[in-house]
């Protein structure tokens, strides 16, 4: 297994945002991770991330277990996030927020970055924008120029949170596009979005939280036609 999640807790006071939640994934699998608001999806990729520690359970990486490390540390292991708000550098140019986790990770030369900059950016159809400021992109585009950035240091192992939120359909498009792209060249995902037309066109697994639990694991067809997730997630008004 390259993640192994094992009965992870997380409690904030009385409210139990995951109660001893498992989820094993291989490498190279492309994970959907689905439930309502506050049914604990962040709080997991905060727990993966190192974000959070968890107050149980273990989570590893491999063989190596990363539920203590900081979030430094996870990074530079290969797993790279992004936010449910984008963290984009407003004051910053598109080129430059690009280069922030290359030269923070220090091992690429300027020519390699440039290289790899320019490609993000064409596939992601930025390139026309990459000397204007972050901040006169529109909402959709912040959160491709955010998966770029994550792009940068080429990590394994991707953890996307709402990358769709707020995105134009037509930007939508580009970016399922570029996720099965990068799952094709043999990246492993876990995809956090409440866009159901999305998830179920680009994941082969999903995984539903509800209230910290989790609800069902397996392919999108089984889990849709689970009468708990109707329940749960769909509120009964789903057909399938
Ligand atoms: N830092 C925190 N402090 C207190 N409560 C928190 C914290 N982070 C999350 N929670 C609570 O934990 C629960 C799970 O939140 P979480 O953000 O993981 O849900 P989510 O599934 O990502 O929801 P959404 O779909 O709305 O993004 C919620 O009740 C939330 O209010
Ligand atoms: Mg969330």
């Amino acid at each position: 297994m390259m993640l192994s999640i094992h009965r992870v807790q997380k409690s904030f006071g009385g409210l139990q945002a995951l109660s001893g939640v498992s989820i094993s994934i291989k490498g190279g699998e492309f994970v959907g991770l689905i439930g309502p608001n506050g049914s604990g999806k962040t709080t997991l990729l905060n727990c993966i991330s190192g974000l959070y520690t968890p107050d149980s359970g273990t989570i590893r990486f491999g063989d190596q277990i990363i539920s203590k490390l900081k979030p430094y540390q996870i990074y530079h292991l290969g797993i790279g996030r992004t936010f449910q708000i984008s963290k984009v550098f407003n004051r910053l140019t598109v080129m430059d927020n690009l280069m922030i986790p290359a030269l923070t990770e220090g091992r690429m030369s300027r020519k390699e970055m440039e290289k790899r900059s320019h490609s993000i950016l064409e596939k992601l159809r930025l390139l026309a924008h990459s000397d204007s400021l972050a901040e006169n992109l529109s909402g959709g585009q912040k959160k491709l120029l955010e998966v770029g950035m994550i792009m940068m240091t080429d990590p394994v192992f991707l953890l996307l949170d709402e990358p769709f939120g707020g995105v134009h359909p037509e930007l939508k498009n580009q970016l399922e596009d570029y996720l099965c792209e990068l799952h094709s060249t043999g990246k492993t995902i876990i995809l956090v979005s409440h866009e159901m037309p999305s998830v179920l066109r680009i994941c082969r697994r999903l995984v539903v939280l509800d209230r910290g639990w989790l609800v069902t694991d397996g392919t999108p067809d089984s889990v849709c036609s689970d009468e708990r997730v109707i329940q749960a997630y769909l509120g009964g008004n789903h057909e399938t």
